[in-house]
């Protein structure tokens, strides 16, 4: 069934279950490298494989990896061997800081294992308890960031307008958040609203989230789309296929500068050129008021056989010795935003007060 049939209701995208679970069987995901050819359960039973599948790939998106990470924080204090509670939390911790820096430009990850690590500190025992205490923790991370995904696209639904066509790039769906989506969950919201919705969706090289995952997700929810190369996107905005840009975020400073998918500032650029206003969609948890600006944001630099890695007509896109750059993220200043809706609401330039006071009330809840 087609979401337009829904008559209206929030169409059903992935289950968050389907995305990743805590289990007896250590930390379950759908193997986000085989999409879309196939859909496969990997299983990781202690937190090792969890910060391999985090660094792989096989789980990513900034909240979907923060989720990992306290899963795998979770699963770390359920196969200690340590008995007393001093060589738990010490091997809790050990698993922390191996997760924490799995991958370096997401804050989602270091903040929600930073949290496991809070609760672990401040649980008197006995070890078993605090076992449970974790599971229940991270189980919590994952139900809130899909809620606050949901808050996201009801809070983004009236700057959308009737008709819109959307672009967006990589990845923001249920697949990197966990369930619903932050730029997904706007085209969500806006399509469950207006069935004539449309999105236009980069390939996003070089790993091609827009076409493996994006393109994925919104078949599987019957939203319209188009896929194009990342080099048409200036053909298309100028061809007015494009009325708003919808992106997430990795990482979003105090200032309002915001580091997404690598190509997201090129695509502001080309937004501000064509006057398309551009949206990121992103949860508090995104937001690390420890970095004053973009420039303070680490970016992951990734492997060279990721841009080789193309192969084209059964032979290799580039010579194997060609010197390669593969930054994964760039930073969109503050002032190619128009908005960036979190989970309290719609926040207008200048951000640094309304973001400030966004998180501080979500720390409070
Ligand atoms: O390298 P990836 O696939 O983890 O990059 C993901 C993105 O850039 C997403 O746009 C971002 O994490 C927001 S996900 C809601």
């Amino acid at each position: 069934m087609g979401a337009g049939d829904l008559n209206g209701a929030a169409p059903p995208g992935l289950a968050p279950h389907e995305v990743i679970r805590l289990t007896g069987a250590g930390v379950e995901m759908l193997d986000q490298t085989l999409l879309p050819a196939r859909e496969e359960t990997l299983v990781c039973p202690a937190w090792p494989q969890v910060v391999e599948a985090i660094r792989r790939l096989s789980i990513r998106g900034a909240p979907a990896i923060g989720v990992a990470g306290a899963m795998g924080v979770a699963l770390a204090a359920a196969r200690a061997d340590a008995s007393d509670l001093p060589g738990l939390r010490a091997e809790v911790g050990r698993a922390a800081a191996a997760l924490r820096s799995a991958r370096p430009t997401a804050v989602n990850l270091a903040w929600a294992v930073d949290r496991m690590c809070a609760v672990a500190d401040a649980h008197p025992g006995p070890g078993d308890a605090l076992v449970a205490a974790l599971a229940a923790a991270a189980r919590a991370v994952h139900d809130d960031e899909v809620a606050r995904c949901r808050a996201i696209g009801a809070h983004a639904l009236p700057l959308m307008g009737r008709g819109a066509r959307i672009m967006t790039i990589c990845n923001a769906g249920a697949l990197a958040t966990g369930g619903y989506g932050t730029a997904l969950g706007v085209v969500r919201s806006a399509h469950a609203a207006d069935p004539s919705v449309r999105v236009v969706v980069p390939e996003t090289r070089p790993l091609l989230q827009g076409s493996r995952l994006t393109a994925w997700e919104l078949a599987r929810d019957g939203i319209p789309h188009t896929l194009i190369t990342d080099s048409m996107v200036a053909a298309m905005m100028a061809a007015g296929a494009v009325s708003h840009v919808v992106v997430g975020a990795d990482r979003i400073a105090a200032n309002g500068d915001a580091a997404n998918k690598i190509g997201t500032y090129g695509m502001a650029v080309l937004a501000r050129e064509h006057g398309i206003p551009v949206i990121v969609a992103a949860p508090t948890t995104t937001v690390d008021l420890s970095t004053p600006g973009g420039r303070d944001i680490p970016i992951e630099e990734r492997a060279a056989a990721e841009v080789r890695g193309l192969s084209l007509f059964g032979r290799p896109g580039s010579a194997d010795t060609t010197p390669v750059a593969n930054p994964a993220f760039d930073v969109t200043p503050a002032r190619l935003i128009s908005a960036i809706v979190t989970e309290a609401g719609v926040h207008r330039p200048p951000y640094e007060r309304s973001l400030r006071a966004a998180v501080e009330d979500s720390a409070a809840v």
